[in-house]
């Protein structure tokens, strides 16, 4: 039986102020006419009833994520009192899954809540293909893309090749050598020109006795916190209620992703490359990927004027935003009336901004 568990727990806070800790990237219209969690709902249904649908968010978020997703049940969303990353969403997510389908062989699909994929029915088809892979083989099954830089915001994928110079194809299933997460520009040029590398798209499938031997063996204390937690889920509540009791075992999750904990030791890791038209969507740059700039290499959402300025992104609104003789900004005018002005370099520095945003306060 397949299953899929949408993770949602993060801020997007690289979208700041469009997206804030009450609506985060993921509840966003910004890329199409749909937020991102609804295009990632739709994607999947023709493969995966909506009963088999499941949101792992947090407090501040799972109101409004039923709001958006009105046709999963409620009991689906998988409400975690604290973020403590991609590890603990997962194994817990799946504790709550095998619970819910108790004795069911299951092959779960983890798929993040905020990426673009373009080509949806061949997307599909990889799913199929690696759920057979994950349900048969007991192994990780990743999605692999072809890296067209040397990004270090994401995973890299190290394929075990049969012959040196082999040409990876699409579709088919390889085994991993390595799994290396997010190396420094240095790295992963290196891997980027090998052209034994693909990027992590951050999909991840693989059967419930696979991922609990692997957090068994490879992340021992996360194991233990989760057969702890099991007992809790057992006592059959959910939402906000089930939240507060899972809130002191969460505590003791140390913070840390599926990729570090799991993905950089496990040996027994496939990869399917695929041409499915991905995209991270990871700062206001991915809109250069989406939307086809003006003759001034201007991107503009909303009214904007723009006089002898070049390669500027504005996102206005309700107001109109004019701009006068600059180059390579971001412009934002977002939530709960706050105005992002910021170079276009500094983008990944939100972050920070944010930080310091917040100690003002
Ligand atoms: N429920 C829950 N709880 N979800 C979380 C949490 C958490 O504590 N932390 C993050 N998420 C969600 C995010 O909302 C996102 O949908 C997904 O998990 C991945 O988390 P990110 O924080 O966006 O990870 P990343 O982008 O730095 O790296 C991952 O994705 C890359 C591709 O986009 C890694 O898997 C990389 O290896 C990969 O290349
Ligand atoms: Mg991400």
């Amino acid at each position: 039986m397949k299953v899929v568990l949408i993770m949602a727990g993060g801020s997007g806070e690289r979208f700041w102020p469009l997206s804030t800790r009450e609506k985060p990237k993921q509840l966003l219209k910004i890329f199409s006419e749909k937020s991102m969690i609804r295009e990632t709902v739709d994607r999947v249904l023709p493969i995966v009833p909506k009963e088999n649908i499941f949101i792992s968010t947090n407090i501040l978020q799972w109101e409004g994520i039923h709001r958006e997703l009105e046709e999963i049940p409620v009991d689906n969303i998988i409400i975690e009192p604290m973020g403590r990353d991609t590890a603990s969403a997962i194994g817990y997510g799946a504790i709550v899954i095998d619970e819910r389908f108790k004795g069911c062989s299951i092959e779960l699909i983890v798929l993040p809540a905020d990426h673009m994929i373009k080509k949806e029915a061949s997307f599909r088809e990889v799913l199929l293909k690696g759920c057979q892979e994950a349900k048969e083989n007991s192994v990780i099954v990743t999605l692999g893309i072809k890296p067209t830089r040397p990004e270090t915001g994401y995973g890299y994928i190290e394929v075990k090749k049969v012959k040196d110079r082999e040409e990876l194809k699409e579709g088919n299933i390889y085994r991993v050598k390595r799994f290396r997460e997010k190396p420094n520009q240095e790295v992963a040029e290196t891997y980027v020109n090998s052209g034994n590398y693909l990027w992590n798209s951050g999909m991840f499938i693989f059967s419930m006795e696979t991922i609990f031997k692997n957090f068994q063996v490879l992340m021992e204390d996360h194991w233990d916190i989760l057969k702890d937690l099991r007992e809790v889920v057992k006592g059959e509540v959910t939402g906000e209620k089930l939240s507060n009791l899972a809130k002191p075992y969460f505590e003791k999750f140390e913070k840390i992703s599926i990729d570090y904990g799991i993905m950089e030791q496990s040996k027994n890791i496939r990869v399917i490359p695929c041409d499915i038209g991905w995209s991270d969507l990871g700062s206001y740059n991915a809109f250069s990927e989406i939307y086809t700039p003006d003759s001034n290499g201007n991107i503009t959402k909303g009214r904007v004027v723009a006089f002898e300025s070049k390669e500027n992104i504005v996102i206005g609104s309700d107001f109109t935003i004019s701009l006068l003789g600059v180059d390579n900004l971001v412009v934002v005018k977002g939530e709960n009336n706050n105005i992002l002005i910021a170079k276009r370099s500094r983008v990944q520095d939100i972050k920070k901004l944010l930080d310091l945003y917040r100690s003002m306060l």
